[in-house]
């Protein structure tokens, strides 16, 4: 039975380096075909989603389904957390009727009071601080495009937001140089770049900066929307803000060498151009496709019998 069964993953650091190389070398061999276990046979997982979601959700279904399991997925009218009755009520009633959780809630802090109330394996798929999947396929993803991430150079530019706060530690753990360009009073939490610093092996890894001609050597220019689930209501002021900050051909210039990353859903001409995430450098489809083969792989690690 491996490490990391019955294992929670609500954030990319909560795993070794050497976890996380296990994760993604399963997800390697899946798409490659070369392993094709069926772990979650007769294993059956809840998914419980309170914002929308279209890749996040279908992909977790088709790779429970491949992988032998079945799934039920609740959404915000159903079991209606926090309202119906208490997150710990529901993670409890849950446990007595599947074998593993993936949760995307609003808040990250009804996603640990979640895991802390089951004794069964939660994933975590998105909140307000954090997006871990979606920084596992990325990292699939580097590794498709650029080879060894330690080769690499990945800037983010944009929101200091939960996908920044994912590669941050994605970058703190796996060793990567990672530079985050935000405006000034966007920046990532402090406590999570303060944590990555502590947690970096070879010492800082993480640059954040509000300097747009920071690019250099950058082998992946990643960017997200400027407004994510939540913050509806300052959508006018943002796109004013992150104006400058847009992923455009010119920006892309000033990193000759680099592909395009976008986890989507993209608001095209705000943060990035139709020319940029349609064009020869975008490697945003690879990305959600690789969102199938991560997931699989987490799933049978933790979730399944052993691989
Ligand atoms: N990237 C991502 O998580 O997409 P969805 O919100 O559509 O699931
Ligand atoms: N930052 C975005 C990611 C969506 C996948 C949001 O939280 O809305």
């Amino acid at each position: 039975m491996s490490g990391l069964f019955g294992r929670d993953f609500l954030d990319v650091a909560d795993f070794e380096a050497a976890e996380l190389r296990r994760v993604l070398d399963l997800a390697h061999q899946i798409k490659a075909g070369t392993w094709s276990g069926r772990p979650l046979a007769g294993r059956h997982i809840a998914m419980l989603f309170q914002r929308p979601s279209h890749r996040t959700r279908v992909s977790f279904e088709v790779g429970i389904s491949r992988l032998g399991g079945a799934t039920t997925t609740l959404g915000e009218q159903d079991v209606q957390l926090g309202v119906r009755e208490t997150v710990g009520d529901a993670a409890r009633v849950l446990d007595r009727y599947v074998d593993g959780i993936v949760a995307r809630l609003r808040t990250h802090a009804d996603l640990t009071e979640l895991a802390d109330a089951a004794e069964k394996p939660v994933i975590n798929a998105l909140t307000d601080r954090s997006h871990p999947c979606q920084v596992l396929a990325d990292l699939v993803t580097l590794e498709e495009v650029g080879g060894p991430l330690t080769a690499q150079k990945v800037v983010y530019v944009g929101d200091g937001n939960n996908i920044a706060t994912s590669l941050i530690e994605a970058s703190a753990r796996l060793d990567f140089p990672l530079t985050v360009i935000t405006p000034a009073g966007y920046a990532p939490d402090e406590a999570v770049v303060a944590r990555a610093r502590s947690l970096s092996r070879d010492g800082d890894r993480v640059t954040i900066t509000s300097d747009l001609s920071d690019l250099d050597g950058a082998t992946a220019i990643y960017t997200d929307v400027w407004t994510s689930m939540g913050q509806e209501s300052e959508r006018q002021s943002r796109r004013k803000i992150f104006a400058e900050y847009q992923v455009n051909p010119a920006l892309m210039a000033g990193a000759p060498k680099a592909v395009f990353m976008h986890c989507l859903p993209a608001h095209r001409g705000e943060e990035v151009t139709d020319e940029v995430i349609d064009g020869p450098r975008s490697v945003v489809l690879q990305q959600a496709g690789n969102r199938l083969y991560a997931q699989m792989a987490l799933m049978s690690e933790l979730f399944g019998k052993g691989t």
